[in-house]
């Protein structure tokens, strides 16, 4: 299959590639489009059909979920078993944008798209391109990350293009996306709201719309005894070839233990590779060091991490450490995928 991809600069004048992409959503078809966290695969959510190739195309395990993307809030009432008054009000502070709700599904929506789950994940995404292809497709679009399973999300069209040319009619080119995460997940359906997955709005923003709000214990705990509620989470995505090992305190005795364990590993002839900070780059003599950007800039760090995660996929090392970004408010769901990424593997100094 030939990928057709199409670079859209703005949702107006680009509008006939947008109603082709529409087109091949109603009939069934996958697209790749980019929204503000991360780029997705979509499929019409209620058409099973259509779900089940969104899992062939990522070679995804069927018991994982999609998320059900949305451009109107009706569109949740219509899919609902019931509107909790959460999501109202989350609804009102956050969407558009970069959070996920769970609540229960009605018989709309086909287990084929839940990964046979009572209940359903639903977004409405802020991206323009995104809310368009949605609104001009007339369905509710299921769209996991647009990689292959397993492997770092896709945060620019060329990630997609890497691991589905060939396997899907098209891509839809929106450029850089703007935050480089995926959404936070929050579970309506238990007792007290829970975050099965921290994200760009993070609990203390969630707390002040609704109140109280729990953390998932399965992606706190290091290892593999309590189990995430998200199926997805459980999985070891997102993990280079090479092993990752993060190096976790203050700045200057993380620069010295990362140093000292690189001149370890290149006297066994080892290649290694460093993540560090613009701050930080010039001082390490890995093979292959990168910079996440600006220490104090943790949106831009957000938005390099599995940019540079997919560069040290490709590079030839052996080992790769990297300094740890507990930033003061999406730092949680940075050192989330970092910590998966790492397999948990963190040197404390
Ligand atoms: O930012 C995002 O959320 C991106 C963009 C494309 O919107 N999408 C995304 O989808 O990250 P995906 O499929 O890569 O991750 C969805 C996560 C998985 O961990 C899945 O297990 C969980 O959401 N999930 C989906 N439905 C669920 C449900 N009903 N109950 C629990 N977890 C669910
Ligand atoms: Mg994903």
């Amino acid at each position: 299959m030939r990928t057709q991809i199409y670079k859209i600069e703005n949702t107006t004048e680009d509008l006939a590639k947008i109603r082709e992409a529409a087109d091949i959503i109603q009939s069934g078809g996958l697209v790749a489009f980019p929204t503000e966290t991360v780029y997705g695969l979509g499929a019409d959510a209620l058409q099973p059909e259509a779900s089940k190739r969104i899992y062939a195309a990522k070679g995804r395990p069927s018991d994982n979920p999609l998320i059900v993307h949305i451009s109107k809030f009706e569109d949740l009432i219509y899919i609902a078993r019931e509107v909790p008054k959460e999501a109202e009000q989350l609804a009102k502070a956050f969407w558009p944008g970069p959070l996920t709700m769970i609540v229960n599904k009605n018989e709309k929506v086909p287990y084929e798209t839940t990964g046979g789950m009572d209940t359903v994940a639903v977004r409405m995404p802020s991206h323009p391109v995104a809310l368009e292809l949605i609104r001009q497709s007339g369905c509710l679009i299921a769209a996991p990350s647009a990689n292959t399973s397993g492997r770092p999300s896709p945060t620019l069209a060329e990630h997609v293009a890497e691991d589905m040319s060939g396997r899907i009619p098209m891509i839809l080119d929106g450029g850089e996306v703007g935050i480089g995460i995926e959404s936070t997940i929050i579970d309506l359906t238990e007792e007290i709201p829970m975050i099965l997955r921290p994200g760009y709005i993070t609990e203390e923003m969630l707390a002040e719309v609704i109140g109280q709000v729990k953390m998932d214990p399965g992606i706190v705990a290091s290892d593999s005894t309590q189990k995430p509620k998200a199926p997805g989470m459980k999985y070891r995505h997102y993990a280079p070839k090479a092993s990752l090992i993060l190096v976790d305190g203050e700045q200057k005795a993380v620069m010295d233990k990362i140093n000292a364990l690189t001149d370890e590993m290149q006297f066994q002839g080892k290649k290694v590779g460093i993540i560090g900070t613009d701050e930080t780059i010039a001082s390490y003599h890995g093979e292959i060091v990168l910079s996440m950007g600006a220490r104090e800039d943790e949106d831009g760090i957000a938005r390099h991490l599995y940019r540079i995660l997919r560069e040290f996929d490709e590079a030839e090392v052996d080992v790769i450490y990297s300094e740890s970004f507990a930033t003061p408010r999406i730092g949680q769901a940075i050192m989330n995928r970092l910590l998966k990424a790492a397999g948990h593997q963190v040197l404390v100094v």
